[in-house]
């Protein structure tokens, strides 16, 4: 359908086991309601010890819940660690990695991305690759290099990889740094040139795997619109203005 998106919740650290259960209670059926109208799809991104009890309340297929980190291993002593087959386990069907907080703050590396990636894949877990440059970056017009820095190891690790189930839908999310929780968004001009440089290169392993383009940072019911408007991106990675129901409800509703 031509405007089917994905719409995906980050609630990072903000909800408690209380609050997130309480938002997907309250607001699931409405949820399902909205994306009758388009053939959308939710992803609620929230803490791990919050998964297992969100997905049992929901019914509805175009809900899903996601993770927003796992473990670079399997198994192990790797003491505090999630790994991607208790996720599996659990009905998480999504899980973001390589987000700036956890680039900046945690050391993931590219090559943690990497080991990530290729775990979700294999334990059919949705991937959600975050990339994105610092404001140095982008005020010295080094974006697209400093994307591919992250995009190549990533394409590369899908492209080595083989027997890919079918129904895996990985998606790539751009979330420039200095957009995060800033209240500022890259302008039209320059959203459209990083798109459509990712769209080609993702053309390497598309007959692979089916891809979705995400934008994040800073997203809100003033933005959206402009924001959708924007050729190959088919989807949303919303911090903040996914904590409140009626702001993501006019997130997803908005043309
Ligand atoms: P924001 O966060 O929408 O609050 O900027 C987006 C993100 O960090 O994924």
């Amino acid at each position: 359908m031509e405007n089917s998106k994905i719409y995906i919740a980050n609630w990072k650290m903000n909800f408690s086991f209380d609050q997130a259960t309480k938002f997907v209670t309250e607001n699931h059926k409405q949820f399902s309601q909205l994306l009758k109208k388009s053939n959308s799809k939710i992803v609620l991104c929230s803490s791990h010890t919050q998964i297992y009890s969100l997905q049992q309340i929901l019914n509805s297929s175009n809900i899903s819940i996601g993770a927003q980190n796992c473990s670079q291993h399997l198994k192990g002593a790797f003491t505090g660690e999630i790994s991607v087959i208790d996720l599996s386990q659990i009905g998480c069907k999504y899980c973001i990695i390589g987000h700036s907080e956890r680039r900046n703050y945690h050391n993931e590396t590219n090559q943690i991305v990497c080991k990530k990636l290729e775990n979700l894949i294999n334990y059919k877990i949705n991937p959600i690759v975050c990339i994105g440059e610092q404001i140095s970056d982008y005020e010295n017009k080094k974006t697209i290099s400093c994307l591919e820095k992250q995009l190549n190891p990533i394409l590369e690790k899908i492209n080595f990889m083989n027997n890919i189930s079918k129904d895996i839908e990985i998606c790539i999310a751009y979330e420039p740094v200095w957009a995060i929780g800033s209240g500022k968004i890259p302008d039209k001009h320059h959203l459209e040139n990083i798109f459509s440089w990712i769209s080609q290169k993702i053309k390497l392993i598309s007959n692979k795997i089916s891809c979705n383009l995400i934008y994040g940072g800073s997203i809100n019911s003033k933005n959206i619109s402009s924001i959708k408007k924007i050729k190959y991106i088919n989807g949303f990675l919303v911090g903040e203005a996914s904590l409140k129901f009626q702001e993501f409800e006019k997130i997803i509703n908005l043309q």
